[in-house]
């Protein structure tokens, strides 16, 4: 497989769609440092040294509607990664990755539908989180203790996620939902979905086929398809 490793770039995910038409599908773009890393929702993403900043190239042929699924790709294969090396991480929905109440991990997913996807993974490893997420962000070596290595930790997670796109592109959605529900942290949980200007507060009680979050309100279920789920409120 082709990997394209950079010491610094902008942003894998923004280098991998410049290059996406022209490279295979699985192709990694991976960097040691971001000096523009992106999160969701236009955030920045800090992305120093120490850290695993990655970006693959995906080519599924699927239908449109199952695409918003790779997102769950990401966060499976990471949750299966940190378990690996000890850590008990869970899935905060939709696409990030939480240990011990703090997020370790985020994923990204940009693309054009029927061309290509690019699933974008920051996962903190050996590097400090920004001083001023300290409280609310983690790494795997605050967790561990020590530092892990880098090149381990991304082979792993590059085979997990291999694993998990297969079952997407064999179809097998139902066992994918259900190891979403499985490593879930949100589920049974009160939470809160903000969605630009929309607010909505309830109990996470599933997530259905389609990768969306029930929530039960006062008002009856309602389904969210995406928003980001807060559960410190
Ligand atoms: C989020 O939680 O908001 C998603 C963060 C995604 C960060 C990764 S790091 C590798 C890839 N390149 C980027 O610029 N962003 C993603």
């Amino acid at each position: 497989r082709k990997i394209i490793h950079f010491h610094e770039v902008d942003s894998t995910n923004e280098y991998a769609k410049l290059i996406a038409l022209d490279e295979r599908e699985g192709t990694v773009v991976v960097a040691d440092r971001q000096t523009a890393g992106k999160g969701r929702k236009g955030r920045t993403w800090a992305s120093p040294e120490g850290g695993l900043w990655m970006s693959v190239i995906l080519k599924p042929k699927a239908e449109p509607k199952h695409l918003s699924k790779l997102v769950f790709i990401g966060a499976l294969a990471v949750v299966d990664t940190l378990w690996k090396f000890g850590i008990e991480a869970g899935i905060k929905w939709p696409n990030d990755v939480w240990v011990n109440g703090r997020k370790i991990c985020g994923v990204l997913t940009e693309g054009r539908i029927g061309e290509f996807v690019i699933l974008g993974i920051g996962l903190n490893v050996n590097n400090d989180a920004p001083e001023e997420l300290r409280k609310m962000a983690t790494s795997m070596r605050e967790f561990l203790g020590r530092e892990v290595s880098l090149s381990e930790v991304f082979h792993a997670l590059i085979r997990n996620l291999d694993h998990w796109y297969r079952l997407f592109l064999n179809g097998r959605y139902a066992e994918i939902i259900s190891a979403l529900k499985e490593r879930s942290i949100v589920l049974g949980k009160e939470v809160k979905i903000i969605d630009d200007e929309t607010e909505l507060v309830g109990r996470a009680v599933d997530i259905d086929v389609d990768g969306a979050l029930i929530l039960e309100t006062p008002k009856g279920r309602v389904r969210v398809l995406h928003g980001d789920v807060s559960l410190r409120f």
